[in-house]
């Protein structure tokens, strides 16, 4: 796969991501499947902004970065794995591990983040990665949490904003990608309350604390050129 050539990843996670991206274009429907693409596309674009500093490999964290970079490819791939389970199905697992899930029972019933929740300890078994961080990046790609690191910050925009997204501020969401990613995690937050308000959608239990936790570090920023 070219694409997977051109990801800044050594050989052996080469191989690993080029596994996962088989086994997901086996399985997953082809609108998924492109979503899934273009998300890992966005991500990467993002990545060698904030992770990679723009592709320059000698520099104290480089190894570290380097990792999280590796991880993010394989989170951008298997993010939306849960969503070729039915309901059923997810919700079944979800409520197997209840305990370990940043949720009430209630929020089991919202289909848009039960594939993320369930999604991640399908990812564990069927994939056999037990990385905490890759998992908990999946568990909460729709929801975000409280002080998110930067490569799920990175996860939580690309899949709103890559470039198979067609909706009316998606054009401005992805110039501020580019510019600061903590205002564009606030913008793409904002723009995904409302959108769950304006239709009549029920809203995860812990988007309140999410909320408030994005304003009070981020609230005060501003791009420069708008708002
Ligand atoms: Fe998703
Ligand atoms: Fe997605």
């Amino acid at each position: 796969m070219d694409f997977i050539n051109k990801l800044k990843l050594n050989q052996v996670q080469k191989k690993h991501i080029s596994e996962i991206n088989e086994r997901v274009s086996d399985v997953f429907p082809p609108d998924l499947y492109e979503h899934t693409i273009s998300t890992l596309f966005y991500s990467e674009k993002l990545a060698g902004s904030y992770i990679l500093k723009d592709g320059n490999m000698d520099y104290e964290n480089f190894q570290t970065d380097q990792i999280a970079y590796y991880k993010l490819c394989m989170v951008a791939l298997l993010h939306d794995y849960g969503k070729i389970f039915n309901f059923e199905k997810l919700k079944e697992v979800a409520l197997k591990n209840n305990d370990r899930i940043d949720a009430v029972r209630e929020d089991f019933d919202i289909n848009s983040i039960l594939h993320g929740f369930a999604g991640a300890f399908i990812v564990k078994d069927e994939f056999n990665i037990d990385d905490e961080e890759i998992l908990k990046s999946i568990m909460y790609h729709t929801t975000g949490y409280c002080n998110m690191n930067i490569a799920d910050k990175i996860i939580y925009v690309s899949d709103k904003i890559e470039e198979r997204r067609n909706y009316r501020e998606v054009y401005y969401l992805r110039e501020l990608s580019l510019k600061n990613i903590n205002l564009c995690l606030l913008e793409v937050y904002k723009n995904n309350i409302i959108y769950i308000i304006k239709n009549n959608k029920n809203i995860y239990s812990n988007t309140f604390n999410i909320w408030n936790n994005i304003c009070k570090l981020y609230g005060g920023l501003t791009d420069g050129s708008r708002r």
